[in-house]
């Protein structure tokens, strides 16, 4: 059963939301600071806590994705990452500039594991330096976040020293990192109390936490915690993030929102818009959804078998706890047709949380009817399609675009592919290429007509809706001077679908390539 009920003594747990920092480091990811500042604002319409918007010291496009954010984005408070060393958080500091509510969250290795082979000092210096990072951050802002490193790992009195230690130097949140994704529930809801029961001044702080999910325990481990006193939850929706990814701060929330009887604990967050969060997420990241996902999978509220079927009719709360509508879930709602106008676009894409300039409209009412044409009924599920399109030649707009594509394939011809791009300059010009399929021979055309090499890498077909006129929707990566970049196009025509993905995945190279330096191992120090 769903209990809403709030008693007074429940606590408020803070949603951390680490998707553009740690989700950024998910293997094969990287974002545009307008697709950052995309991101944020709905992480701000769901009504999250905090933001780490970034790590500012690590790039330009990163700094200037966390000095954007502390700017523009209203509610939550605005976080950047930085290691504890000066030059970080002093570029954390100049970042977060002008906000509203900016916090500085620093960290240190902590366990010996990485004091001994990655650190290289002893634990007196590294003590030094964590007390003298946060002092630093203190000249900067009021709000200091302060996270031991592997703190999982760490020696339990070490740890407790620490945490006093930049308690004392002014720390107003203390992280405990669960780096590795080594811990399980029950050692990690105790390493939580411990610190309650060792850490004398621990009431000056709140107790944050942040799982990884190398063994799959990130969101119970960030749960046993919060039963044994944690107050921030740090995660990404879908869980994104560096390796198997963190906590999945979507199951964390609704975990909590509907055992608020047994957390005795409640969020800020405003949990319709989850749904809309993690498709718009899954979009920009190019990471498609599991379909048995928890809270945000397209399977997470359909009954399957007979008996289940059965019963949910009779009552729907025999076999389901959370109402699909309080996560924002979209259902199979088929709205608009060929004779819909723009009035009922326009309407139908403000209920699903667009709002769109008028000019805006022209252009995703001129693919809605394209589309239309092609296609009996056009779903919610089709229009968040194109406005992750339309989206992304927004951001894109001085870049290569898709002009027309023509194949020639089937079982007894070479497949052949004539494809004409319309150039950053605006002129359109044409190759023909051959290739082993379809697909192969698009992307050989398109090579030969834009700058520079680049390899693909993934590919992956999946239909947005069900039926044989559905939109078939192209995830693509490709490899340009050493880094991944991914790439998503839609169509009815899944060769059309493919052209595109490989120019959108081309257009994020050169834009995020011209924000960040070349990959490189970064020192921990
Ligand atoms: O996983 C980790 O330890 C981190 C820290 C920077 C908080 O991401
Ligand atoms: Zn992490």
């Amino acid at each position: 059963m769903t209990t809403k009920t709030r008693s007074d003594s429940d606590d408020r747990v803070i949603i951390f939301d680490t998707t553009l920092r740690d989700g950024e480091q998910s293997a094969g990811a990287g974002l545009t600071v307008e697709e950052k500042l995309r991101i944020a604002r709905q992480l701000a319409r769901l009504g999250v806590d905090v933001i780490e918007a970034g790590f500012a010291a690590s790039s330009a496009g990163d700094f200037e994705a966390v000095q954007r954010a502390a700017r523009e984005i209203e509610g939550p408070v605005i976080a950047s990452l930085s290691r504890a060393v000066a030059g970080d958080i002093d570029a954390a500091g100049r970042a977060l500039e002008g906000a509203a509510r900016p916090r500085i969250h620093t960290f240190l290795s902590s366990s010996e594991i990485h004091i001994l082979h990655q650190m290289r000092r002893d634990r007196e210096t590294i003590m030094g330096m964590a007390v003298d990072a946060v002092k630093r951050a203190k000249g900067y802002v009021e709000d200091v976040e302060f996270s031991p490193m592997d703190a999982s790992r760490t020696e339990p009195e070490y740890l407790y020293s620490m945490l006093t230690q930049v308690i004392d130097a002014g720390a107003t949140t203390v992280n405990i990192p669960d780096t590795v994704g080594y811990s399980n529930p029950r050692e990690f809801g105790s390493l939580i109390r411990g610190i309650f029961e060792n850490v004398s001044n621990i009431d000056r702080a709140v107790v944050s936490v942040h799982c990884h999910n190398d063994l799959g325990m990130a969101v119970s481990n960030s749960l046993a915690a919060v039963e044994n006193g944690a107050r921030q939850v740090e995660g990404c929706i879908n869980g994104l993030g560096e390796r198997a990814g963190n906590a999945a701060l979507e199951e964390v929330i609704m975990a909590i929102e509907t055992r608020r009887d047994h957390y005795r604990a409640f969020t800020g967050v405003d949990t319709r818009e989850i749904g809309p969060a993690s498709r718009l997420i899954s979009a920009i990241f190019g990471f498609p959804v599991q379909y048995n996902k928890a809270v945000v999978g397209q399977n997470a509220f359909r009954h399957s078998s007979g008996i289940h079927q059965d019963g949910y009719l009779k009552e729907r709360t025999t076999f389901e706890i959370m109402e699909p509508e309080s996560v924002g879930w979209r259902g199979e709602a088929l709205v608009l047709g060929k004779l819909s106008g723009r009035a009922g676009l326009r309407s139908r894409l403000r209920d699903l949380g667009y709002s769109v300039s008028e000019e805006g409209v022209d252009d995703v009412f001129a693919s809605f009817k394209s589309l239309a044409d092609r296609k009996r009924e056009v779903t919610d599920a089709d229009l968040e399609s194109l406005m992750a399109e339309h989206f992304r030649f927004a951001d894109t707009e001085r870049a290569y675009k898709v002009d027309k594509v023509h194949v020639v394939c089937g079982d007894d011809v070479t497949p052949e592919a004539t494809v004409s791009l319309e150039h950053p300059d605006g002129e359109k010009k044409t190759h023909t290429a051959r290739g082993t399929g379809p697909v192969d021979a698009v992307c050989k055309a398109i090579d030969a007509l834009i700058e520079g090499e680049v390899k693909l890498t993934e590919f992956a077909v999946n239909s947005v809706t069900e039926g044989i006129d559905a939109l078939g929707e192209v995830t693509i990566r490709i490899e340009k001077d050493g880094w991944t970049y991914s790439g998503r196009g839609s169509s009815t025509d899944i060769v059309v679908a493919s052209a595109k993905a490989y120019v959108n995945a081309i257009n994020r190279a050169l834009a995020i390539g011209m924000q960040t330096s070349p990959p490189q191992s970064v020192a921990v120090v």
